[in-house]
């Protein structure tokens, strides 16, 4: 059992088994259609989207530059509007949610890692892995105290005081990760979580991203890379917007 897995166990976060599928549902989309308004066009960016993902499952999306993977992401992590086709998250029809409920759902459910970081600069690495929790009106002591231990389980005890300046990529990319495992959510979004990464820090990254999933918790990782989304599952392709179908489905033991 990984230390992670261990940690989230022991907060009660999780179901007694490891590494389950389940027949549940946790994304499921059908028919989305997003369009980007440019001036006088209407850029059509996703077709039809059809797309389930089981609770459990550590999927990827591949797919060239423009084709709509980050427009997908953001719909499927409730930052973002669709114009038709609906969004069911763990079978909540998403399109029926007001602002706050949407924002609740967000917050609850999802944690989100990108490639840039998006660390905030001036803050040490434990304040990063903090925030969440101070949104969540959590006191202060224990927000240390939590953070510290995600920060611990990414393997980056030693670097709490630290600057985002002062960190490699890779432990950039493990407080991010931190960071969105923080809340406890149920599904992680990462958008090219190793796309400013050397390879070997890429493989380190993903070994964290699979005890994530391990865990319990669904991730899906959009890619440019086949090395990469060869680790997940599944991998899902888009092309011109469009899922494309009867994709092969890789087994990873
Ligand atoms: N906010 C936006 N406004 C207008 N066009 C956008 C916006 N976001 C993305 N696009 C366009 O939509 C298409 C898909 O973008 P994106 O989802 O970022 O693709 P990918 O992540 O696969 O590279 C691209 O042509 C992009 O330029
Ligand atoms: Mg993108």
């Amino acid at each position: 059992m990984n230390a992670l897995y261990s940690m989230l166990m022991e907060q009660g976060a999780l179901p007694p088994c490891r590494c389950t599928v389940s027949f549940v549902s946790m994304i499921r989309l059908t028919k989305i259609n997003k369009s980007y308004r440019i001036g006088q066009h209407a850029l059509h960016v996703l077709r039809d989207v059809d797309l389930h993902i089981k609770a459990g499952e550590m999927v990827s999306i591949m797919g060239s530059s423009g084709s709509g993977k980050s427009t997908l992401l953001n719909i499927l992590g409730i930052l973002d509007q669709y114009d038709s086709g609906d969004y069911y998250l763990d079978e909540t029809p998403i399109r029926a949610l007001s602002e706050r409920k949407a924002a609740m759902y967000r917050n609850r459910f999802i944690g989100f890692v990108f490639q840039s970081f998006n660390l905030l600069p001036f803050k040490n690495a434990l304040e990063n892995v903090a925030v969440p929790l101070y949104y969540q009106g959590v006191s202060r002591r224990k927000r240390n105290r939590i953070a510290t231990s995600y920060l611990d389980r990414v393997g980056l005890a030693d670097w709490a005081e630290h600057l985002p300046s002062e960190m490699s990529g890779g432990q950039k990319q493990r407080v991010a990760i931190a960071r969105a495992l923080v809340a406890r959510p149920r599904v992680i979004l990462a958008d090219e979580p190793t796309g400013a990464l050397d390879s070997e820090t890429s493989y380190q990254i993903m070994q964290i991203l699979e005890e994530v999933n391990q865990s319990g918790i669904t991730v899906v990782v959009v890619t440019h890379e086949h090395d990469i989304a060869e680790r997940t599952h599944r991998i899902i392709r888009l092309h011109d917007g469009r899922v494309q179908t009867g994709d092969p489905v890789p087994v990873r033991q």
